[in-house]
């Protein structure tokens, strides 16, 4: 395939940049008629949102590779070391968030080679680095750092020299590592190769070039074109040609997609931040989560109604969609089920019933715990349904039926709006199930104008922040459906502003927690007017009592509480929908009292794409 000419192949070498030992990091490539480094450094700017603690770009130019990294935002590295101003049209950039290896300068990406030619970027984890790399050190190769993803640039280096063919050195490699990477080689020669297994890789074509990314978010600023690279696929950039081939050298066709989507409209608006922004679009996006896909919600409902038992699978808050959809599939669905973590899931599923259906749940459909499930239970015949925001992700390609939440980017770290739109999507299943006794369809209005009016109260939150900002634990109780609810606010409020938090089932305050309860203590209690009302309610005194300050969530304010959230009137089984959303409000603007970046909490990534 052509892209452009005038361009003769400069012979050399390659300047790699590889990835560290991190869990989740951004790689991008670009070969073009345009200036690389200031595209690059866009590039990973609009991938920012999966979380990186380091950056790096590595251009080549009149045969020579130039590389520029450090630590600390984009924005911030560029402006001091100018990464933007590197020359050529050829370049690589990478953005590492580290989990072995420090925070350096040195173990960001990229990584060159011994004789400064080849520089790589990678995502991914190379489980056999130090079996590699002691072979290397014996073979005379010189580390500059402490990562696993160093050994790929001289891997290709020692392949290349002896056989004179990036070819051969790039499958060679490919074939010596083992673990989850994909991976982007810029050769001094002017060639840029690509390789993945296990790791997302997509080529994005442009008119004036070619991008090379681990996220099509990457590259959407410029083309909405894109090949998915599969498992075992080399992508090579040579001269003014495009080639694909396999690790065995057999070369590979894969189709051409238009991913263009809401993904191109990322901008933070008028709004702070892109979480406040994500948790003011549900009053559209709970509205529209299930709209268009009725024929995927019967389909799916079809294979639950006839399974024999149902396991839901997810991570983080993904998770806690799971634990309602437990709930519901058992009061309204009548089927056995159950909700079990993606990272604990994966050690039990070789053991399930194989007529036993998965529906796993993933806003990114990237998650490496919940593939590592679907990839175990599939070979034994298990039926995989999965729910997820991005409709090419590896979860859905790996799915036997795949329903799309609909509800546009999530860039900020913490799940906001994904959250009540995968909730949405699994109540529309569970109610098609049941007839329509959940009554989804009926209330959509009703609980449109409860989210809006839910927004609309911030400042009330906003008061609250104020009184509980210098709390150090806060406990979130819930019973029954609100349960999963009260793990989620928990989990909101420790990733945006660092405070301890906990949800806890109310019933088992008295079986362990009561003890923790003092007068410098904090509670929410979700307590709606609904069958856990009274218990709930009696919790409520019983750590009154004990002198904690009290905030209730629900629909009957009671004197018990020194604070209290309405929520508006819905039917009560809809209740999770809407207290899910004062918690996103709290944990957003205890983020801001507290000075903490609510878009980027620190050590956590969108999506964690390695185990
Ligand atoms: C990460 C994010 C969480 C998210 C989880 C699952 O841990 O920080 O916000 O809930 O991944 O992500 P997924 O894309 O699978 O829903």
């Amino acid at each position: 395939m052509r892209w452009y000419n005038g361009h003769f192949v400069l012979l050399a070498i390659l300047n790699y940049v590889i990835k560290i030992t991190m869990r989740v990091c951004s790689i991008i490539g670009y070969k073009g008629e345009s200036l690389a480094a200031p595209l690059l450094v866009t590039c990973l700017q609009k991938m920012e949102y999966r979380g990186y603690d380091s950056v790096g770009i590595a251009t080549i130019a009149d045969g020579k590779v130039s590389v520029k990294k450090g630590v600390g935002r984009v924005e911030d590295v560029n402006s001091s070391l100018l990464l933007g101003r590197l020359p050529g049209r050829i370049g690589i950039g990478h953005t590492r968030w580290a989990t072995h290896g420090k925070v350096t300068e040195k173990n960001a990406h990229p990584h060159t080679s011994c004789n400064g030619e080849i520089a790589v970027v990678h995502n991914g984890i190379i489980q056999n680095y130090s079996e590699l790399k002691s072979g290397l050190l014996m073979k005379g190769h010189i580390f500059k750092s402490e990562t696993d993803s160093e050994v790929i640039a001289h891997l290709l280096e020692e392949d290349y020299v002896h056989t004179g063919d990036l070819r051969v050195a790039m499958r060679n490699t490919s074939k010596k590592l083992a673990g989850a990477f994909s991976f982007i080689a810029a050769f001094s020669d002017g060639t840029i190769a690509g390789a993945r297994y296990d790791e997302p890789l997509i080529l994005g074509i442009s008119n004036d070039g070619y991008y090379i990314s681990s996220d099509v978010v990457g590259f959407l600023n410029y083309t909405d074109r894109a090949i998915f690279l599969d498992n075992r696929d080399i992508v090579i950039l040579q001269g003014s040609e495009m080639e694909m081939i396999n690790f065995d050298g057999a070369p590979v066709l894969r189709p051409t997609t238009q991913v263009a989507w809401e993904f191109g409209g990322i901008d933070k608006g008028t709004y702070a931040h892109f979480t406040i922004k994500e948790i003011n679009e549900q009053v559209e996006t709970i509205t529209k989560s299930g709209r268009g896909q009725e024929k995927s919600i019967k389909q799916v409902s079809e294979v639950l109604k006839s399974a024999p038992f149902v396991y839901f699978t997810g991570s983080g808050t993904s998770y806690h969609c799971a634990l309602v959809a437990k709930n519901l599939l058992t009061k309204y669905g009548k089927r056995k089920s159950d909700a079990i973590m993606s990272s604990e899931f994966q050690y039990l599923v070789n053991d399930i019933e194989p007529d036993s259906v998965i529906v796993a749940i993933s806003q990114s459909g990237e998650t490496a715990d919940v593939l590592e499930v679907v990839k175990k239970a599939k070979p034994l015949g298990t039926k995989i349904i999965s729910i997820v925001n991005v409709p090419t992700s590896s979860l859905a390609r790996l799915s036997d039926v795949s329903v799309h939440m609909n509800c546009g980017a999530e860039i900020g770290v913490a799940a906001t709006k994904s959250f009540t739109s995968q909730l949405t999507l699994l109540y529309a299943i569970i109610d098609e199930m049941s007839g329509g006794l959940i009554g989804l369809e009926e209330q959509r209005y009703k609980l449109q104008n409860a989210v809006r009016e839910l927004i609309e109260g911030q400042s009330m939150i906003e008061h609250i922040v104020d009184e509980i900002k210098d709390v150090k634990d806060i406990y979130v109780l819930g019973r029954s459906i609100h349960y999963p609810i009260a793990l989620e606010g928990a989990l909101k409020i420790k990733e945006l502003s660092y405070v301890h938090a906990e949800g806890i089932p109310a019933g088992e305050l008295k079986h362990g927690p009561l003890a923790l309860i003092d007068r410098n203590s904090c509670i929410l209690v979700l307590n709606p007017n609904d069958s856990t009302f009274e218990d709930v309610n009696a919790n409520a005194h019983e750590i009154k009592a004990r002198g904690a300050s009290l905030i209730g969530v629900g629909n009957s304010p009671s004197d018990v509480y020194d604070q209290f959230i309405t929520i508006p009137e819905v039917d009560e089984i809809l209740y999770p929908l809407l207290e899910v959303i004062p918690f996103q409000l709290i944990a957003y603007y205890l983020a801001l009292v507290k000075n903490a970046n609510p878009d980027y909490p620190r050590n956590l990534a969108k999506s964690v794409t390695v185990k």
